[in-house]
């Protein structure tokens, strides 16, 4: 079984992926919407997040963890890899090096949220893969809001933040854009609106392409969703999503909850 780990809906955009590639494999999904939205905490809270909900989901059996969170990749891989007993694969890696491969003159914009943005995590992963990427990041902190308010591509609301967070990225001119946040590919048909010809990536399929290589075992296809608050409304906007009712969702308590 592999867990799927986001702050609330944007998971799901790797979910789907891994759901297309992998039918049988069976998954549990946390959304930790009690305490989303992630991108605005410090490191140390996120941390903090990341260790409570990784072993929650170890306790529930899994046996990897994605991390379909570009926050929590950013800010807490090292220690959930070095804490949990079960493998971990992040977002960065694997967006960075399919941007590294898409790139053909050599820009790439990153847009993340603000925690992500601080970490650099996405220059240092795309430095290394290749030395000469120009990249410019970009935090988003309303993109997350807005999506877990249920506004997609077409709201008036997503197309003046796309004006104001990209104007000055259009001007950069990159051929690549790492959606480096899982939420951002559901509003991703405005991003590419905005900036025309240039190549989206988003970063929760990459690591969805990249966990699903593990997923050998034949299993019954089940997907379990648990989220720390109004799973309702979770399971409304996910549906929209996944472009179908989704079933089997509950209220979890994490952390201090769980007291
Ligand atoms: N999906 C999370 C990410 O990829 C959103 C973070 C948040 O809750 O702000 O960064």
């Amino acid at each position: 079984m592999t867990g799927i780990y986001d702050s609330g809906l944007g998971g799901l955009t790797a979910y789907k992926e891994l759901r297309r590639l992998c039918p049988d494999e069976n998954i549990i999904y946390l959304g930790d919407t009690a305490r989303l939205p992630y991108g605005t905490k410090s490191a140390a809270t996120i941390k903090r997040y990341a260790a409570e909900c990784g072993k929650y989901l170890c306790e529930r059996g899994i046996d990897r963890l994605l991390v379909a969170c570009g926050t929590v990749s950013a800010n807490a891989l090292d220690e959930l890899c070095e804490s949990l007993p079960v493998p971990v694969t992040g977002v960065i890696l694997p967006a960075s090096e399919r941007a590294a491969k898409t790139t053909s003159n050599g820009r790439v914009a990153v847009l993340a949220t603000g925690a992500t943005v601080r970490s650099g995590a996405f220059e240092r992963a795309l430095a290394s893969i290749d030395g000469r990427l120009e990249i410019m990041s970009r935090a988003c902190p309303l993109f997350v809001p807005l999506v877990e308010n249920g506004e997609g591509p077409d709201s008036q609301m997503v197309k003046i933040a796309v004006e104001k967070y990209l104007s000055d990225v259009r001007d950069f001119d990159p051929d690549t854009v790492i959606l480096g946040c899982t939420h951002y590919p559901i509003i991703s048909r405005a991003i590419s609106e905005f900036l025309p010809g240039a190549k989206i990536i988003s970063s929760g399929e990459e690591a969805a392409k990249e966990i699903s290589r593990f997923c050998v075992k034949k299993e019954n296809g089940r997907t379990i969703f648990e989220v720390t608050d109004d799973p309702e409304g979770f399971s409304r906007n996910a549906a929209v999503f996944l472009g179908g009712e989704i079933e089997n969702y509950s209220l979890v308590g994490i952390g201090e909850q769980r007291l």
